[in-house]
């Protein structure tokens, strides 16, 4: 009986033992699968938290500011750099006074002028159209200035800046010069032609709020808007830019 008891509980030990280790070592390969899945999530986390912490501030070197309100640095460091940076394709390098001097020689209004229309390698606006003009000599003087020069940037939101930016005569010039004078500039194909005030006086008659729909719609060979992509306000800035003309 004893001996038998004795068998018995040998067995129960044995199995116990068994379920005892089983146990362990399954904790275990839990535990390690857990763990590892939890290190997978942390690394992809960390990775996000790092590129979360990054955007803001790679985004606000070029965009800190809303447009028509970057300064030079701003706009030097969102365009210029690409070149003159590192002196490409000829360009005056950054803070190089010895490449900057004969710049600077040829004046503000030379310099801003080849900035603003393109020179040589340089394309106008270094190829940021949507730039101000003004952002553009703001740029012309944060270069100049680290080259040597001393140029007054143009202020941003200041008199200067903003004023001129929003001035209604500067911005249908212009959209003008660079839209409506491929027609309106020698009268090509029946337009009024600029400074023509007999052919403008016949157009006005019926007022300039007239003018401008049918001018928006197109007329004839006039296109819609003159093809011009812009705004109804900057449309109307440019027609009365060429009615003013023509007085
Ligand atoms: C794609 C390259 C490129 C970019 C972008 C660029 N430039 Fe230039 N820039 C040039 C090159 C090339 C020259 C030299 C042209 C020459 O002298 O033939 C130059 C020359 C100039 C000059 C001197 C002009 C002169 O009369 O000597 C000014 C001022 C200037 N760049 C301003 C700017 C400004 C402001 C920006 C940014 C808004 C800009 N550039 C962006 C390539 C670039
Ligand atoms: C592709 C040539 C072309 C371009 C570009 C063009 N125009 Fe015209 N425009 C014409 C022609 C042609 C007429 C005369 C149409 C007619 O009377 O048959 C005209 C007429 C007009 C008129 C007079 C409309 C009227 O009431 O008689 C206005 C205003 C005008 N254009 C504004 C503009 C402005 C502003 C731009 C630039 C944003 C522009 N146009 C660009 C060809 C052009």
């Amino acid at each position: 009986m004893s001996n038998e008891n004795g068998m018995a509980s040998g067995q129960i030990f044995k199995v116990l033992v068994g379920v005892v280790v089983f146990l362990v070592v399954a904790i275990w390969l839990l535990a390690k699968l857990a763990t590892s899945g939890y290190n997978v999530d942390a690394e992809v986390m960390t990775k996000e938290a790092v590129a979360a912490r990054l955007k803001p501030v790679g985004e606000s070197k070029a965009s800190d500011a809303p447009p028509g309100m970057r300064t030079g640095e701003q706009v030097f460091k969102a365009i210029c750099i690409s070149c003159h940076g590192q002196g490409l394709a000829g360009s005056p390098k950054f803070g190089d006074a010895g490449a900057w001097g004969p710049r600077i020689a040829k004046g503000w209004d030379t310099l801003t002028q080849h900035a603003l229309q393109g020179f040589n390698a340089m394309p106008a606006k270094g190829g940021a159209a949507d730039l101000t003009d003004d952002e553009v000599k703001r740029a012309v003087a944060y270069m100049g200035n680290a080259g040597g020069a001393k140029f007054t940037e143009p202020p941003v939101g200041g008199a200067g800046g903003a004023a001129a930016a929003a001035d209604p005569a500067t911005v249908g010039k212009k959209i003008y010069e660079s839209v409506c004078v491929a027609c309106h500039g020698s009268g090509a194909a029946g337009a009024p032609k600029f400074g023509d005030k007999a052919a403008w006086a016949e157009r006005t008659k019926v007022g300039l709020d007239e003018v401008q729909k049918i001018a928006t719609k197109g007329l004839n060979a006039m296109p819609a808007k003159g093809g011009f992509g812009g705004s109804d306000a900057e449309f109307r800035a440019a027609i009365e830019y060429m009615v003013n003309a023509a007085k």
